[in-house]
């Protein structure tokens, strides 16, 4: 009995538990993303496999964890599509009905900004209830502002992938949070 001896196996080991945990970490994302479009029809699984996956440290995330990435999404996609907006506006050629839709979307989106991160704010505090309508005002944004160009039939939406990517990240969100309440409670 040396005793290195022990030690050597263990070495071995390290980079198979390294993987194991790697294998586990999609394992939550992937069962969080199976959960989710049970609870929600509206929500595509690939998109939320694809979304959670491509942020920093998900892998590792727990559930609770995958709240926090969620809606941090959910932040960096309003605030840049409330950017965006602001540049499609300095275009002059939109006719004057788009360039109303694009107003009103852009102060939707500017709300929007300040309810997810107030969301935010009350997820970390464990305030579920309360970071739900901020998130739920969030989705319905995306949704008036998409149905904004609709009404004028045939309208151009220069935003729907914009509008639907903060819909179905919203809903992630909605659901994650869901799970972690259910856990929790
Ligand atoms: C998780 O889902 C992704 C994408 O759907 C798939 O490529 C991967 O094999 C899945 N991993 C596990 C551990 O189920
Ligand atoms: C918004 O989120 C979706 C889904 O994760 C992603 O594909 C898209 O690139 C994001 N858009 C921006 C502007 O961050
Ligand atoms: C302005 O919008 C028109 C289409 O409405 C587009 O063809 C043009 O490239 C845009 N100009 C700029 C500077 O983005
Ligand atoms: C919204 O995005 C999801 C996921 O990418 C897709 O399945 C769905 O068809 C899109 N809906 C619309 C109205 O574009």
């Amino acid at each position: 009995m040396k005793p290195c001896s022990s030690f050597t196996p263990l070495a071995l080991l390290l980079p198979f538990l390294i993987m194991l945990k790697a294998i586990e970490g999609q394992n939550m994302i992937n069962s969080t993303c199976k959960t989710s479009v049970i609870n929600d029809p509206n929500i595509n699984y690939d998109f939320c496999t694809t979304s959670l996956q491509a942020a920093p440290a998900s892998r590792c995330a727990t559930l609770q964890g995958l709240g926090t990435i969620s809606i941090r999404l959910t932040r960096d996609n309003v605030t840049d599509t409330r950017c965006f907006i602001k540049q499609l506006m300095k275009n002059q050629t939109w006719d004057l009905y788009t360039r109303q839709c694009l107003s009103d979307c852009f102060e939707l989106f500017s709300d929007a900004v300040s309810s997810v991160e107030e969301a935010m704010r009350y997820y970390s505090a464990k305030r579920f209830d309360d970071a739900n309508v901020q998130i739920s005002s969030v989705m319905d944004a995306a949704t008036t502002c998409e149905d904004g160009f609709e009404e004028k039939g045939g309208a151009f939406s220069p935003l729907t992938k914009r509008n639907n990517d903060t819909f179905q990240l919203s809903a992630v969100v909605l659901s994650v949070m869901h799970m972690v309440q259910a856990g929790s409670g």
